[in-house]
């Protein structure tokens, strides 16, 4: 079954979102007594029917192994894999499907990069991090600096969750080999301006990596108008399954980068005195892919390229303004990022409840969000907080579901203060 026979639904560009909720089943059920508000988008996003249809054709029909057999069911998983990695190269319009590496999601592409373009750093070497990172950009480079004695260099945040861009340039020296930042920030929901960051990387001649996981469910992402040299994302947050994600990599650089992994399918040869290893993208997946995974990411962004993407982006933009004029009514409430640029995403603390009692109570409301560090304590640092509670939306979510949010936030705010 090929991912493009899977036919996404189309949509008119006025946001019909009652038409949008009927292809996601799990919008479609009560929790708790209540039916269900599903604010947690930036852990996880809901998977359209075309996605979980296409998960169960592959795993009927054509479940073999990719690139290695002769037989029809090999031919037909290898043909579905690859027309999945087209899929992901037009959805961030790569030059080649050869700069698509499949990974298991952001964390592990920027392990990757870490440990394989990490390799030629030494002692003394600079990357160029934001105060405003996710573990997964923060941790790798660590672990980066215990083997190489790399050094790390931080862009600071305000404290509207923005980040201070003019103390940039006194970052950057002879020694800065790489700088690597969130598209957007999972905490805050800050787009931030990452063509400028580009630009002037660029003028030190400094590769730029991404880390697009909270910027693909919401932006159209074109990674050669963008010029960055590595951008990665994470499949289950743009509507397709868990446990596949991209790397992609500018091809002259990916050719310049070791292997990551070593097994098979990404080798050309191997004796027991030395191997050579496969070309691009193979070269870096090594083992048995998850097949599933990749043809139901293709689905996935088959979906989401035929949406209309401005209408999306109004959409949300419409959802974010009402939420956050709606929660700022909340007495005690202070919104955590207030940054000019945001996606549908709003973190918040109140004061005398602990986001943990807050998420509990809410839930037996019906409405699923996200307290704790959101894996950004340094975040929460910054801010003097140990936790806050995120509603982080999607197009699929409906104005009535941000009211329910306010509503039980009052009901919290009653019981626990
Ligand atoms: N990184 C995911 C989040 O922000 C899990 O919730």
């Amino acid at each position: 079954m090929s991912t493009s026979s899977a036919a996404p639904t189309l949509h008119a560009s006025t946001w019909d979102v009652e038409c949008i909720r009927a292809d996601f089943p799990t919008l479609n059920q009560q929790v708790h007594g209540h039916p269900l508000a599903y604010l947690d988008n930036g852990a996880t996003t809901q998977k359209p029917q075309v996605v979980i249809d296409t998960l169960t054709r592959y795993y009927q029909n054509d479940n073999a192994n990719v690139h290695r057999g002769v037989h029809l069911l090999a031919e037909r998983a290898t043909r579905d894999y690859e027309a999945a990695r087209e899929q992901v190269r037009r959805f961030i319009n790569a030059a080649s499907t050869r700069e698509i590496i499949f990974v298991r999601g952001t964390t592990e592409a920027i392990n990757l990069v870490a440990s394989s373009f990490g390799q030629r750093l030494q002692a003394g070497d600079e990357i160029i991090l934001t105060a405003m990172e996710h573990h997964a950009n923060i941790v790798p480079w660590q672990l980066l600096r215990e083997r190489t004695g790399v050094v790390l260099r931080f862009i600071p945040i305000t404290p509207q969750g923005e980040l201070e861009l003019e103390r940039l340039p006194e970052l950057f020296n002879a020694r800065t080999r790489l700088l690597a930042c969130t598209h957007v920030s999972n905490a805050l929901g800050t787009i931030n301006p990452v063509e400028a960051i580009i630009a002037q990387a660029k003028a030190y001649n400094v590769p730029v990596l991404l880390d697009g996981a909270q910027a693909t469910p919401h932006l159209r992402v074109d990674v050669q108008a963008l010029d960055c040299d590595f951008y990665c994302f994470s499949g289950h947050k743009v509507f397709g399954p868990t446990g596949i994600g991209v790397l992609y990599g500018r091809e002259t650089l990916l050719e310049s980068m070791p292997p990551y992994q070593g097994g098979g399918d990404m080798i050309r040869t191997v004796s027991l005195e030395k191997s050579t290893f496969a070309g691009l993208p193979y070269k870096f997946e090594a083992g048995t892919p998850n097949i599933g995974g990749v043809i139901g990411l293709g689905a996935a962004l088959a979906y989401v390229m035929a949406l209309d993407g401005e209408a999306v982006e109004r959409y949300e933009q419409q959802l974010l303004a009402y939420a956050t004029a709606r929660l700022q009514e909340v007495p005690g409430l202070s919104i955590i990022g207030q940054a000019a640029n945001k996606v549908s995403l709003v973190a918040f603390v109140m004061e005398d409840v602990h986001p943990h009692d807050l998420g509990t109570i809410l839930d037996h409301e019906g409405l699923a969000v996200r307290g704790g560090h959101h894996c950004a304590m340094p975040i929460m640092s910054y801010y003097g907080v140990p936790a806050t509670t995120r509603a982080s939306m999607a197009f699929y979510n409906r104005p009535d579901e941000i009211d329910r949010l306010f509503e039980g936030l009052l009901k919290a705010r009653k019981l626990l203060s």
